[in-house]
């Protein structure tokens, strides 16, 4: 891990554990130039990359023709309405109504350690473990700054970029748009990766040719979205787990976002991730600054395994704070598939006493036990407890838990006030709404306007006299609808296009509170399933619930998304009852369970009810998430086969870091007739170890696993699964 200066021709050098990453500073007015990304490269004859003879590269000494220049010139962060007609890296409206930009280079800082982004999350590092490169670009004419910071961390190859914006004049500068990474590079065959979904199926994979022009994605619902993920990759050898570059870009925040690549006349590449310009303007005054949320990149030359596997050790070790992180979970039993509303103490004591004898931890508490919420159409910020249900109330019921001896968790919806409720009716203002319009209502609820101080006031105190008054150790913080009619009365007229964002730094000022008034809570975040799965909210809490989708098998694509990019200790998953309430589909508690196991682990089902034989099932899956949960937790994600693509099986690997153990999950989805033997083949074992596998005398070589795979032993029959686990052993 290093970063250079090289003073001579300006060029600063980023230097990962396998990558370079080049920017220069070029000519005599310091256009910001990405120079290169990719394998690590020598530094000592960089300049010729600058390509310093093509046509076009004369930008001072040849003003006739500056717009050849400035329309193909490989910027790092580009110029606006000066004579680059690619997507702009910033947008922005001066005093005068003019939205030139053009940011050079000013001036540049390289530190040990790495910088808190204010009032947003961010991956952390101290001096020891990153590095930071700041380079301050300025607009004279404008008087704007622009800080570009780029950190690294010993040992991984991955990059965290960011963009703060100072208004260095006295007069208010209006930004239209600000990407937080943008850099042009060589068209090399790449296709665009992104993570598209819905509600109940989130985040599949989608490969697409990267057409001339735009290709993007966005969310401008407010939140990161069912729809889409704030992530993108450019592969160039499709969905290959080992081989082919890939450039993978994931976005630290929960908002609004957009997500592309744009590819010129020239055949060059673009890509580009930041807050979306739909529904984003922002009033800079003089003196002001904006800080632009994050985004990690990370490139592999090692296919998409490899980006994986970087994300994953960055979130897991320079992102997630909670105390929870390097910890096992308690496996949890949620009432909601169980009850949905329909509970009381005595239905939630009853699964309780079941659980516990079946090595359950912890009851979650969901929806429904406040105001008067017996179905979705009301009582959303009435956090005061429904005693017709909860008899004698919260802390009663919480120590009769506690007592059968299992924690207590609780369901809360804090951002959200249904206009049936007390609250509506003393407040409804507090709504985000524009005036004179009825607002939409989705679930039948409205978004409460968390940027104003009172509103945000109420909503923490009420989080906070819930958990406060009995011994709850988990919140499952929910969000069931996006944003729209955005509109606020504490904003003036200029400023309404600022209230998507400020209403994410606000949900981060709640959260922060949060974790810091109860550090020991164990915080899941969820939006209507996994609508809000993103690197932001892993800032705040250590899980997300990952889809209200709980089917086995449709699971298996949705995990295969979200672990792409997510370590899976983050994804809330559970076993949960048959027919699945979703699909419909029966599939055999085993499967279910394993496919749970490579999450937070838990039940969301009513054990009092279920089949003999399946709450039979229970012990022993509680003593194999025991068993497997440190390995699942910190070990190396290998994918192995997709039944998202191959329409028939899946299976991965995790594999633990000194590569003596590896817990491989099998899954036949369905099965076909005179099929052959399924061999699977698993990279990541060491060539060198033997490996037996578990239960059985077999010992085999971990070359052999790769090149020759393992077979497998129950092929038959459609939903079944295996666990295969190899320990090494002396050969
Ligand atoms: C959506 C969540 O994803 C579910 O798990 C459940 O908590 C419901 N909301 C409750 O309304």
């Amino acid at each position: 891990m290093d970063i250079k200066y090289i003073e001579k021709n300006r060029i600063f050098v980023i230097e990962t554990p396998d990558t370079s990453y080049c920017i220069a500073a070029f000519d005599e007015e310091g256009f910001p130039c990405h120079m290169y990304y990719g394998d690590k490269i020598s530094t000592s004859d960089l300049t010729y990359v600058l390509k310093m003879l093509e046509p076009g590269y004369t930008a001072s000494s040849n003003m006739r023709d500056r717009s050849s220049f400035l329309d193909r010139f490989p910027f790092e962060y580009s110029t606006n309405n000066v004579g680059d007609y690619r997507k702009s890296s910033i947008e922005i409206t001066d005093k005068n109504g003019h939205s030139g930009v053009n940011l050079c280079y000013e001036s540049h800082k390289i530190f040990k350690g790495k910088k808190g982004l204010q009032g947003l999350p961010a991956t952390f590092g101290n001096e020891s473990d990153s590095m930071t490169l700041e380079i301050t670009l300025a607009d004279k004419v404008i008087g704007l700054k622009a800080v570009l910071s780029y950190s690294i961390f010993e040992g991984l190859d991955a990059i965290a970029r960011s963009v703060r914006l100072i208004n260095s004049s006295d007069e208010p500068i209006r930004i239209d748009s600000v990407m937080s990474m943008t850099m042009d590079m060589d068209n090399d065959g790449y296709k665009l990766l992104t993570l598209p979904g819905s509600w109940g199926r989130e985040r599949a994979m989608d490969f697409r040719e990267i057409g001339f022009g735009d290709t993007s994605v966005e969310s401008f619902r407010g939140e990161s979205s069912h729809q889409f993920q704030p992530f993108m990759a450019l592969v160039q050898n499709g969905d290959s787990q080992e081989q082919g570059k890939v450039y993978g870009f994931s976005f630290v925040y929960s908002g609004n976002f957009e997500a592309g690549v744009c590819r010129s006349q020239f055949d060059s590449l673009r890509p580009y991730m930041g807050i979306c310009r739909k529904n984003f303007s922002w009033k800079l005054l003089g003196g002001e600054e904006f800080q632009a949320p994050e985004v990690i990149m990370t490139y592999s030359s090692e296919g998409l395994g490899k980006m994986t596997r970087t994300f994953h050790d960055l979130y897991r070790n320079h992102l997630i704070r909670s105390p929870y992180k390097d910890r096992e979970r308690p496996i949890l039993i949620n009432n909601w598939e169980a009850t949905y509303f329909d509970f009381d103490s005595d239905k939630l004591i009853a699964i309780a006493k079941e659980a516990k004898k079946c090595g359950i931890e912890m009851l979650v508490m969901d929806d429904g036990w406040f105001g008067e919420r017996n179905d979705d159409n009301s009582s959303l910020g009435d956090w005061y407890v429904n005693e017709n249900k909860l008899k004698g109330g919260l802390k009663k019921l919480v120590d009769e838990v506690n007592s059968i001896g299992l924690k207590f968790g609780i369901w809360m919806e804090p951002e959200m006030i249904s206009p049936v409720s007390k609250l509506y009716e003393e407040h409804p203002d507090w709504a985000i709404q524009i005036p004179g319009r009825e607002p939409c209502r989705s679930r039948n609820q409205f978004v409460l306007d968390l940027t104003r101080k009172e509103v945000f006031d109420y909503v923490y105190g009420r989080i906070k006299d819930v958990l406060s008054s009995a011994n709850i150790e988990y919140l499952k913080w929910d969000m069931n609808r996006q944003l729209c009619d955005l509109g606020s009365p504490g904003l003036e007229s200029d400023r309404q296009g600022e209230l998507s964002h400020r209403y994410v730094l606000a949900v981060y000022a709640l959260m922060e509170k949060l974790v810091s008034d109860f550090p020991n809570l164990l915080l899941e975040n969820c939006s209507g399933g996994g609508a809000r799965f993103d690197a932001g909210m892993l800032y705040y809490s250590p899980q997300i619930w990952c889809s209200d989708d709980t089917d086995a098998i449709e699971r298996l694509k949705i995990q295969e998304g979200t672990s792409l990019i997510f370590p899976l200790s983050t994804m809330g998953a559970h076993v949960s009852d048959c027919p699945n309430h979703m699909v419909g589909r029966t599939t055999p508690f085993k499967t279910r369970g394993d496919v749970a196991l490579a999450g937070t682990f838990g039940y969301e089902l009513d054990i009092t009810r279920i089949s003999e034989d399946d709450r039979a099932e229970i012990p022993h899956q509680v003593e194999t998430y025991h068993k497997y949960n440190e390995l699942v937790r910190s070990g190396d994600y290998y994918r192995i086969a997709s039944y998202q693509r191959n329409r028939e099986y899946d299976a991965y690997a995790v594999i633990s870091r000194d590569k003596t153990r590896a817990l491989i999950t099998y899954v036949q989805v369905i099965a076909g007739p005179n099929a052959k033997k399924r061999i699977i083949k698993v990279n990541g074992l060491d060539d060198q170890k033997a490996y037996r596998i578990d239960g059985t005398d077999k010992v085999i070589l971990g070359s052999t696993i790769r090149n020759v795979g393992l077979q497998i032993q129950n092929a038959g029959g459609d939903f079944r699964s295996e666990l295969i686990y190899l320990v090494s052993v002396e050969k």
